[in-house]
């Protein structure tokens, strides 16, 4: 049966961060020699906005579509998501219809999707010992780490505080706010403030350094997160690398691609 490997991430139009995806591509393709690897972009904002730039890229429906015509008839597909919110469910099920459906011509005989990041306990603990290995060389003990994640109202939002527990424990300075959810800046300034820091590093916990990242956390717009934070008497430092360019959390995702391999593979 042939095979092959669907890597799904966000998307970005951002040139920089496709060359961190390529590297990503690379690794992947070491870690699975001989198996294709193919890509889907699940943001369909991302993927309208590449199309005007003259960029084709494709959903995973559409992408899946493409390799069962190329005889593709068992795929596993990557989420490289970091939690498990609303864009992971809708990957996995756009995957998952793609699969077995009785009297479906185009049906593969074998789909398995790995999960973003952050699924497990187990990824909680690796993910945090990253975040302390890859944290900003020019960091002082007294100085705070801010990651900045995206955040959301789905239930996947709770990772983010269970990685915020395990890291508060190794680094009480150590803190994750995210653009939507329960710990936004509204809510990480007073404790920024409270902790009696001087200098906060802001680092992206999101896959690549797109938009959000050089805009709504580095920007220099008042409501970026470093001027917020400059506007309450911060010093802030910003970092400009995503999760996917640190191997501590790339092999995380790896992992969860080996797992779906085995799954693809089993029985
Ligand atoms: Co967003």
């Amino acid at each position: 049966m042939k095979q092959g490997i669907l890597l799904a991430a966000f998307g970005t139009s951002n040139p920089r961060a496709h060359h961190v995806l390529d590297e990503l591509d690379e690794r992947v393709r070491a870690a699975f020699p001989g198996l294709p690897v193919r890509w889907a972009f699940t943001s369909a904002i991302i993927r309208s906005r590449l199309a005007d730039e003259g960029m084709k890229t494709d959903s995973v429906t559409k992408a899946l579509r493409k390799m069962w015509f190329e005889k593709y008839r068992a795929v596993a597909v990557q989420s490289l998501h970091v939690v498990p919110g609303a864009e992971f469910e809708a990957l996995e099920a756009d995957a998952m219809a793609m699969c077995c459906a009785p009297g479906r011509a185009d049906g593969f005989q074998r789909v398995s999707v790995g999960p973003p990041l952050l699924a497990t306990e187990s990824d909680v603990e690796r993910v945090a010992e990253a975040v302390l290995r890859h944290q900003p060389r020019g960091r002082m003990p007294e100085d705070a780490l801010l990651l900045m994640g995206h955040g959301t109202w789905h239930a996947g939002d709770s990772v983010y505080d269970r990685l915020s527990e395990r890291l508060a424990d190794s680094d009480p300075l150590v803190f994750i706010g995210t653009m939507e959810g329960t710990q936004t800046m509204d809510q990480i300034l007073p404790r920024l403030l409270d902790a009696d820091v001087r200098r906060v590093w802001l680092m992206p916990l999101l896959a690549v350094a797109g938009r959000h990242v050089v805009r709504d956390m580095a920007g220099d717009q008042p409501d970026s997160w470093k001027s917020r934070l400059q506007a309450a008497g911060l010093e802030c430092r910003t970092v400009l690398e995503g999760t996917a360019e640190h191997e501590g959390f790339v092999d995380v995702w790896l992992d969860h691609l080996r797992g779906a391999m085995d799954r693809l593979n089993a029985g």
